[in-house]
């Protein structure tokens, strides 16, 4: 199980501070879940100092797939190493909407991010109107493919899938824990082809959509989902806490 927080574009410095100083104080021996806190760029260095020694990892929000050079803005994988990164997520749906992001650009991050040792959280999910029109399984066996296509099978715990339908994030809009499920199994059937079965079923897949505590248990209860990408209830502690016990009782 893993449960990470996509704080995106939100909270100032002392707000990110504290965020992650109540989230490290207040964290039970999360046993055999992982906890991941993915602010933005400018705080990745000092929520790191404050999760470091505890059971809480950082990751980035996405970063470029060259080595280094004149892409201006832009963040390296060693970069995000160096600052003490574990993850980083990669092809979110708003930086596909916003961003330009495609299948092909999301392909070359997730190998370099490998190169470099980061554990891609690679992010797939349908459009409402894709949903509506049949076509879910479609897009998302596409973009897994996309994705992951070529790519090596990098060892147990080195890669993370997130399904996070459009119509979903938030907007309170919760897949159901059956409709999730369904399309997580696909998912773990597309890796399976992509891999092996073996190494499909230790890969985790992660749910994300306006997952809250008050729907945490049911959605992680199912057999293929593996954890959460949490936005909005990842910015209050105890709404992210309560998540974290939720996967440890799942
Ligand atoms: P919400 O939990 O706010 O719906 O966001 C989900 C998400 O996009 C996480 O990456």
């Amino acid at each position: 199980m893993l449960i990470a927080g996509n704080w995106k574009m939100n909270l100032d410095m002392p707000a990110a501070r504290q965020l992650a100083g109540s989230i490290r104080n207040n964290l039970e021996d999360p046993g055999q879940v992982q906890v991941v806190l993915c602010p933005p760029f400018a705080y990745l260095d000092a929520v790191y100092g404050l999760v470091h020694g505890s059971p809480v990892s950082v990751g980035a929000q996405n970063m470029h797939a060259e080595e280094s050079g004149a892409f201006t803005g832009e963040i390296s994988a060693s970069m995000l190493r160096s600052v003490g990164c574990s993850h980083v997520i990669l092809g979110h749906s708003e930086r596909r909407q916003y961003f330009g992001e495609t299948d092909a650009s999301v392909r070359d991050k997730v190998a370099q991010a490998l190169r470099h040792g980061l554990v891609p959280v690679v992010c797939v999910g349908e459009s409402l109107k894709e949903r509506d029109a049949g076509r879910a399984e479609k897009v998302v066996s596409d973009q897994i493919r996309g994705a992951l296509e070529g790519i090596e099978y990098p060892g147990k715990g080195r890669l993370v899938v997130a399904y996070e339908p459009v119509w979903a994030i938030g907007t309170g809009r919760t897949a159901s824990p059956g409709e999730a499920q369904a399309i997580h199994a696909h998912i773990r059937s597309e890796l399976a082809t992509l891999f092996n079965a073996g190494d499909a079923a230790h890969i985790n897949i992660l749910y994300g959509g306006s997952m809250k505590p008050e729907n945490a248990d049911a959605l992680l209860s199912e057999p293929d989902i593996d954890g959460g990408l949490i936005g909005g209830a990842s910015l209050q502690a105890e709404s992210f806490l309560a998540i974290v016990r939720a996967a440890m009782r799942a």
